[in-house]
């Protein structure tokens, strides 16, 4: 089951995918016609065949396009401060303490493990501010076999940042950073490049312009990702326009920082204009719905931005976003909507309480989590097509501890629907990255 298209799903029954030694689907066809049952005897007869249950299924692996690696501890609680006193009196403290390895290597483990059984097959992280932890978390992602892109967070602003969590000036950021992707795309048994660097300003109010202008830079010779967060909340959305006189996608263009290749956490104060801006330089934005219920105080309009033609996909926000599953995201962003198209005060009149046409369903919401992502990342990821990465989960609706109840009226679409709503891990049997399985069994 896929969705090749927004709002569209795919379920195709007997399929055979093929994958070559690369992990990449090669062809996909239905095991009922000569082609399929040819291919099926010939992998069989190799032993190289996988077979799923009657019951079970295949679905892609999922892109989340906004965690903080570093904020994994704090999963699940310190949700009780607007966004600019809980970065100083939480997040702050808890990212330095990365400067230390042995205290970062068992929580990016344990990170990237809950990731993977979670079906997080591509996972975009913002680590910390220190080269060597950040570089770990890359070997880690690396060791466990998830496709990652990872930055080194810059941020150097005194006025921002406090003094024990921050970059030294602009040039020393700038060059860590510049090692930090030399470093990456170095990475021994990273040849196929499954971990890609990217270009991280923590967001504008942490960073100096002269900062903000060297990453720019240094993103046009470097070629990479860049992530970093986007109109966000009032406070962080105000501060940019008094700031630099425009809002933060004018800003970050004029920066260098808007490109095909940059993930935009949030967005969800985004004028019309800018999201025309996001659109033109063909950027992407990282859709976090249950973090911005508790620091944006605002809901992304997702439909308009994918009505202006902007690129977007789902993030947990770990740890703004108090759960590491994507499915999690899939349904805030399915709730999130509603909320918006509905208006949730009592005591304003229905044709008052909302915006209407605001709401997505959840075949969007999937294809977001899965294709979404992969066209934010102009990555071959979230599909079931030839060319694209065999990335993907076992799905089984009968496992051990599943609160999934497939019965026989339910057609496909409706599997998929109690799917996306009630999956827990114990049903995610299997994950496979780049063909090769990385959690569980098959
Ligand atoms: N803005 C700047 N840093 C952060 C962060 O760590 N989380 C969220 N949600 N917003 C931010
Ligand atoms: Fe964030």
């Amino acid at each position: 089951m896929h969705a090749p298209r927004r709002g569209a799903i795919e379920i195709v029954e007997d399929a055979v995918i093929v994958v070559d030694d690369a992990g990449r689907i090669i062809s996909t066809s239905d095991a009922r016609t000569p082609d399929g049952s040819a291919a099926v005897a010939h992998f069989a007869a190799a032993e190289r065949l996988t077979t799923l249950t009657p019951r079970q299924f295949l679905l892609p692996g999922l892109v989340d396009l906004h965690i903080h690696a570093p904020q994994f501890p704090q999963l699940g609680k310190a949700l009780d401060r607007p966004l600019a006193e809980w970065l100083n009196d939480y997040t702050f403290p808890l990212e330095a303490r990365f400067a230390d390895t042995a205290y970062a290597a068992p929580i990016y483990g344990a990170l990237v493990d809950t990731l993977l059984a979670n079906g997080t097959t591509t996972a975009v992280y913002f680590a910390t501010r220190h080269l060597e932890a950040s570089r770990l978390l890359a070997e880690i992602c690396l060791a466990k076999g998830q496709r990652a892109i990872v930055g080194r967070v810059a941020q150097d602003d005194p006025a921002q940042c406090p003094e024990y969590y921050r970059d030294p000036s602009p040039e020393a950021a700038i060059a860590e950073t510049s090692a930090f992707i030399s470093q990456l795309r170095a990475l021994p048994g990273n040849g196929a490049a499954r971990i890609l660097p990217a270009i991280t300003p923590r967001f504008i109010p942490a960073c100096s312009d002269a900062l903000l202008r060297g990453l720019g830079d240094l993103a046009a010779a470097m070629r990479c990702h860049i992530q970093t967060h986007c109109s966000e909340s009032d406070w962080e959305h105000g501060f940019v326009l008094d700031r630099c006189g425009v809002s933060d996608a004018a800003a970050l263009d004029g920066f260098g920082l808007l490109t095909r290749r940059s993930i935009l956490a949030h967005g969800n104060l985004l004028s019309p204009g800018d999201l025309d801006r996001i659109a033109g330089a063909g950027a992407g934005i990282a859709h976090c719905p249950l973090s911005n219920f508790f620091f944006a105080r605002a809901v992304l309009p997702v439909r308009a931005a994918l009505q202006r033609g902007v690129n977007v996909g789902l993030g947990t926000d770990i740890a703004g976003g108090a759960s590491a599953s994507l499915f999690d995201s899939v349904r805030f962003a399915v709730v999130a909507s509603r909320a918006l198209e509905s208006g949730v005060d009592p005591r304003r009149p229905p044709a008052e309480r909302g915006v209407a046409g605001s709401r997505i369903d959840f075949a969007e919401a999937f294809w977001l989590a899965t294709a979404g992502g992969g066209n934010v990342l102009d990555l071959p990821i979230g599909l079931f097509r030839p060319g694209y990465e065999f990335d993907a989960m076992i799905i089984d609706p009968d496992a051990p501890g599943s609160n999934l109840q497939v019965f026989a009226e339910d057609s496909g679409e409706d599997v998929l629907q109690k799917t996306l709503n009630g999956v827990t891990r114990a049903n995610i049997v299997a994950v496979f990255v780049a063909g090769a399985i990385v959690q569980g069994a098959a």
